[in-house]
């Protein structure tokens, strides 16, 4: 479990969050909601400590992350797996050779471990042979599964993952979310995603996070989204044709 407890951030006289309190649980895809540019990705790196709070803290299963020291924070991130925006792979490394990274600067396993390790992490996402590929030589789709093994080649407890959807058609969309929501259940990782993909809500919303003007305006669940009478909140639920269609 992750906890956000009164978090506020600036960047000079722009407040863009705003007291913004929420619990990611544990098992689940916890969801952060919102338009463009209402604070999903400083939230995000605001709960990894890649951007310094102003006030409020953040917790790791009662662990409280905001007022640890570098050693005791350092503990934490290699706890944390991350899949950025955009994939971001190394393109001058095979497939094989991008999920051994993190191995390579955090652990002390032998080359036949780490191989193994690979493997593992790239059959559980359904890619065999082509662990001697590279990047530029697979799918959008096949490099959003690769960096899902690297993101889960440290057997983290927590994922955080900044629309995991962007750049890929919506049959793939919804395959990639389903893998990240079943690795979650499977190991019970405290799964958090950014999106403003209303399919994605739809299919693995089961702990959700609306953020409007940078405060958190709504909270709930993927049925009572589609239920709710906030009308900032439907403004953004309902515009789409899909969730119409639902309504
Ligand atoms: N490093 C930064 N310096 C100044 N402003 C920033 C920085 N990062 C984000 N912002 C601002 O914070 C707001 C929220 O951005 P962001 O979290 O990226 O939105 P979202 O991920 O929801 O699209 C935007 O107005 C953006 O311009
Ligand atoms: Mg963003």
């Amino acid at each position: 479990m992750i906890e956000a407890l009164n978090i506020s951030k600036s960047f000079g006289d722009h407040k863009v969050l705003n007291d913004v309190s929420f619990r990611f649980e544990t098992g689940k895809c916890n969801l952060i909601i919102g338009q463009s540019g209402s604070g999903k990705t400083v939230l995000m790196k605001c709960l990894v400590g890649l951007f310094e709070i102003d006030s409020g803290n953040v917790m790791y299963d009662d662990r409280m992350f905001s007022r640890m020291s570098f050693d005791e924070m350092k503990v934490i991130r290699q706890e944390i797996g991350m899949l950025f925006q955009g994939g971001a792979l190394f393109d001058s490394m095979t497939v094989e050779e991008n999920i051994i990274f993190p191995l390579s600067m955090f652990t002390n396993q032998t080359t036949e471990e780490k191989r193994d390790r690979a493997n593992f992490c790239l059959s559980r996402v359904n890619l065999v042979n082509v662990n001697k590929l590279f990047p530029s030589e697979i799918s959008g789709g096949m490099k959003k599964r690769v960096a899902i093994a690297r993101a889960i080649a440290m057997n983290p407890k927590y994922l955080f993952c900044d629309e995991p959807n962007s750049g890929l058609d919506p049959l793939t969309a919804i395959v990639i979310d389903n893998l990240i929501n079943e690795i979650t259940q499977e190991y019970n990782i405290t799964t958090v995603i950014n999106t403003h993909d209303m399919n994605s809500v739809i299919e693995i919303g089961d702990n959700i996070a609306y953020i409007h003007k940078g405060r958190l305006w709504w909270s709930g669940d993927k049925d009572s989204i589609l239920r709710s009478d906030n009308p900032e909140l439907n403004e953004f639920v309902f515009a789409t044709e899909l969730t119409r269609k639902l309504k």
